[in-house]
């Protein structure tokens, strides 16, 4: 209904201008014919059939008149609304009467009706105002209504709203708008020409979307009726978002520790940021701060999405201990919004880092006399970790002569703490371990050579204490006759040996006279041909220096034994052609018998050992067949009995020969003269022997004299000996033994035996003769082990033996005769 009416009064207002022109007719018309004129207000929308008016009565007619004269309405306008009752000539609505569609916003609505009767035709008119009732209430044109406002509106500002229409009027029209309650707006209504009235809406309070993203306001439209009638519309406020909020972590510092061996890519912490704005302007974008520093970026990596870090590459703590990361999370607003924190990463220590030793001094020798406690390197240990990690102990190997002393902070000196060879040990390499106290530990180690230098604490030392030279007589003067040599165990000039010899004397003359030492090598070199014959042995003291300060030195005997060689012939004692002339003649009776001893010749050799082995030969002989001749001891006998056809002169040529090589040889001639009838040959023999000559005499009286003189001298010399063993009775070894069993001690003999037992070698001397003469001696080196066994002469190979000489000599000699006379051959 009321959309209808409302349309109606569009209609009516375009139709406007013909109802008017209608209305002035209609007007003129009544003032012309009708001069009573009746009026009837009624309000609209009766029900029908409802009174109107009595027209009869006031029109002055008869009931009777009304039902004759067919008294009808008739309506100027083209619907019959009202009809006359006939029975009681009531005026009654006939139709629904709608004041807005008749009349539209006028303020009065007079609907002119024209009464006829008829018989005799009569018009009246009347006029029936229709009075308006709030039938209608104020209408929006949309009942939803949507309003976009960006939240950044200042306030104050107006936003026009849509009128709302009543068709009714007067009171009953449009009064005024309400609007509900809301923080954000208030309604102002504005009257404009007409009294029409316009609602708008007034910010009164600045917008928020993130509080309030929608407003639902309600606009109601209140007419004056009674009872009031009202119309609503909805609006919609839609806060459009602005970029007007920082994107906000959840916290503005964030702190994590990180063990500084966490692998490439791992996770480290989520840094999270919100934005209460929509759309792009709350989206984040995670990134680093401006100022963010290359090492940060190099090792960290943000998730621009989610704003975890990871990390991109290892962590050194040594490197870098701790890292403040400025993040920034960014919306994707116009302009962008931006908020940040700071990510504060703590490096945790890890044992990744070995201890270093660190060699602060390059001082690395000693000398070797050092005392305990001198120092030999300084050290400094370093570990880049912190903390235990960083704790470092040294260790060094087990049993090396040095020790470690701490100093200030982490620095060691070495020192020694034992005695040093240098002999011994020259270069120690001292391997120090260091390992730190983390966990697990990690070590490392660095060898410190360390070199002993030498100190002269070593005398240079021969390769023996003494040596022993065996050299051929009549030797070259000037050939190497020994080399000695020495070492020395220090180095450089402390073993830097020059060998010289110590000046003694050997025979009243200097030793120096004799031999000469190459100082540099020890070559010692004979300045003399020797004489076995003179000299059997000698010393030579040898030194031995090295070039040290102070230097040292020390001794060595070199015992020179002059070996002999075959230089001497045997020599002729009997028969003596000095003595008996150069032919020696025998006198022999013709009636010996065979085997009969005609004669005996012997001779010597100055050489000893197989040297002065001397054999006999007969050589050449008238009659060979007569004589014979022993090749030991020189006897002369005769084969058989002398027969008369023998010649009575009988010539015997002996060859002795001794036993050296080359053998050395010489020739007597013997001459024997056969005889009739003498008998006693060998008694006349030796009586002629004795009585010939005052010489012979005198030889026995000095044979007698020097007899005599050998028993005292070796009385004295057993008594010297025996005093001797009994004061080295302790050292166990006794010379009385050998003397007190021995053969060879026989005064008779001339020979005496000497035992020195002084040094290191130990030798007997055989004398014979002559006391006063060296040269007739035998001397025999013996080894100690040989002390007590038979002795050998001089040649240590040689194999004669000395008891059979003598015992072949004193078998051959009457003992009277048998004395040592060689020294006059010699
Ligand atoms: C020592 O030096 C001399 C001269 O240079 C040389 O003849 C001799 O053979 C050397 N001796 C040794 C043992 O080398
Ligand atoms: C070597 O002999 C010399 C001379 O006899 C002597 O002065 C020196 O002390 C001896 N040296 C040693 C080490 O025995």
């Amino acid at each position: 209904m009321c959309f209808k009416g409302a349309r109606m009064t569009k209609r009516m207002g375009r139709r406007d201008w013909r109802w008017q022109a209608f209305w002035w007719h209609v007007f003129f018309l009544l003032w012309n014919i009708i001069h009573g004129q009746t009026r009837y207000s009624i309000p609209e929308e009766l029900e029908r059939g409802s009174l109107v008016g009595n027209i009869a009565k006031d029109l002055n007619l008869g009931l009777s008149d009304i039902f004759h004269r067919n008294l009808r309405v008739a309506s100027e306008v083209g619907k019959q609304y009202f009809s006359v009752d006939a029975g009681k000539g009531e005026l009654v609505v006939n139709d629904r009467i709608d004041r807005e569609a008749l009349c539209g916003q006028r303020d009065s609505c007079v609907l002119p009706l024209q009464v006829v009767a008829e018989n005799p035709l009569q018009l009246h008119r009347i006029e029936v105002e229709i009075r308006d009732v709030n039938d209608n209430a104020p209408t929006f044109l949309k009942s939803d209504h949507v309003i976009e406002i960006a939240e950044s509106t200042v306030v104050g500002v107006h936003f026009l709203l849509e009128m709302a229409e009543d068709p009714d009027v007067g009171n009953n029209g449009l009064k005024t708008y309400t609007l509900s309650k809301d923080d954000c707006f208030t309604l102002r209504v504005k009257e404009i020409e007409n009294g029409r009235k316009i609602p708008e809406l007034v910010l009164s309070k600045s917008l928020d979307r993130e509080k309030r993203a929608a407003h639902s306001l309600v606009l109601t439209a209140v007419d004056g009726g009674n009872p009031v009638k009202t119309g609503i519309s909805k609006i919609t406020i839609h806060v459009l978002d602005i970029n007007d909020n920082v994107p906000q972590f959840e916290k503005s510092f964030y702190k994590i520790a990180v063990q500084e061996n966490s692998a490439n890519g791992s996770f480290v912490i989520t840094t999270k940021a919100t934005d209460i704005d929509e759309g792009l302007n709350g989206e984040i974008e995670y990134s680093y701060g401006v100022h963010t520093p290359a090492s940060v970026l190099a090792i960290f990596h943000i998730d621009a999405v989610t704003g975890d870090i990871y990390l991109k590459q290892s962590l050194d703590f040594e490197t870098q201990a701790s890292y403040r990361i400025d993040i920034s999370a960014k919306d994707k607003g116009l302009p962008k919004m931006e908020g940040h924190c700071t990510v504060q990463v703590d490096v945790l220590d890890v044992n990744d880092n070995a201890p270093e030793i660190v060699l602060t001094s390059k001082s690395t020798s000693v000398p070797e006399d050092s005392n305990s406690g001198t120092v030999v390197a300084l050290l400094s240990i370093r570990d880049l970790d912190s903390g235990d990690n960083s704790k470092v102990s040294l260790q060094l190997p087990k049993g090396s002569p040095f020790s470690l002393k701490p100093s200030f902070s982490n620095n060691y000196a070495m020192i020694t703490n034992g005695p040093l060879d240098r002999e011994r040990v020259s270069e120690f390499k001292i391997e120090i371990t260091a390992t730190d106290a983390g966990s697990p530990p990690l070590s490392s180690t660095r060898i410190i050579p360390v070199s002993i230098t030498d100190v002269n604490d070593n005398p240079p030392l021969f390769s023996q204490p003494s040596y022993n030279v065996y050299l051929k007589e009549n030797g070259v003067p000037g050939s190497i006759l020994y080399s000695v040599s020495a070492s020395d165990l220090d180095s450089g000039e402390n073993a830097k040996i020059s060998y010289s010899i110590l000046d003694s004397k050997v025979q009243d003359v200097s030793v120096s006279s004799y031999v000469y030492i190459n100082s540099d090598n020890g070559s010692i070199y004979s300045m003399h041909s020797f004489d076995y014959e003179k000299l059997k042995v000698f010393q030579i003291q040898v030194q031995a220096k090295d070039q040290g300060s102070p230097s040292l030195s020390s001794n060595a005997t070199v015992h020179v034994f002059i070996r002999d060689q075959n230089d001497n012939a045997p020599a002729v004692i009997y028969p003596s052609s000095a003595a008996l002339g150069s032919l020696s003649h025998q006198r022999m009776p013709r009636s010996v018998k065979a085997g009969h001893l005609v004669t005996k010749v012997t001779a010597v050799d100055a050489d000893s050992g197989h040297n002065a082995w001397i054999s006999y030969r007969l050589a050449e002989a008238t009659d060979a067949s007569l004589f014979t001749v022993n090749q030991y001891t020189g006897e002369v006998r005769t084969k058989r009995a002398v027969s008369e056809q023998d010649d009575s002169s009988q010539r015997l040529l002996v060859e002795i020969k001794d036993d050296g090589e080359p053998a050395q040889s010489t020739t007597v001639t013997v001459s024997i003269l056969l005889e009739d009838g003498l008998h006693e040959p060998i008694l006349d023999l030796r009586h002629k022997l004795s009585e010939p000559s005052k010489k012979t005499g005198r030889i026995t009286l000095y044979l007698i004299l020097s007899l005599a003189s050998v028993s005292v001298l070796s009385l004295v010399t057993f008594l010297i000996l025996a005093v001797k063993c009994i004061r080295s009775s302790r050292n166990g070894s006794c010379c009385m033994r050998r003397s007190g069993c021995d053969d060879y001690k026989n005064p008779n003999r001339n020979l005496q035996i000497q035992l020195n037992t002084d040094g290191p070698i130990k030798y007997v001397e055989v004398l014979g003769g002559d006391m006063m003469s060296q040269s007739q001696s035998f001397r025999s080196c013996m080894s100690p082990m040989s002390e007590y066994s038979d002795f050998t002469l001089i040649k240590p190979s040689s194999t004669t033996d000395f008891r059979e000489v003598i015992s072949v000599l004193d078998a051959s000699l009457p003992d009277s005769t048998w004395t040592f006379e060689s020294q006059q051959v010699s």
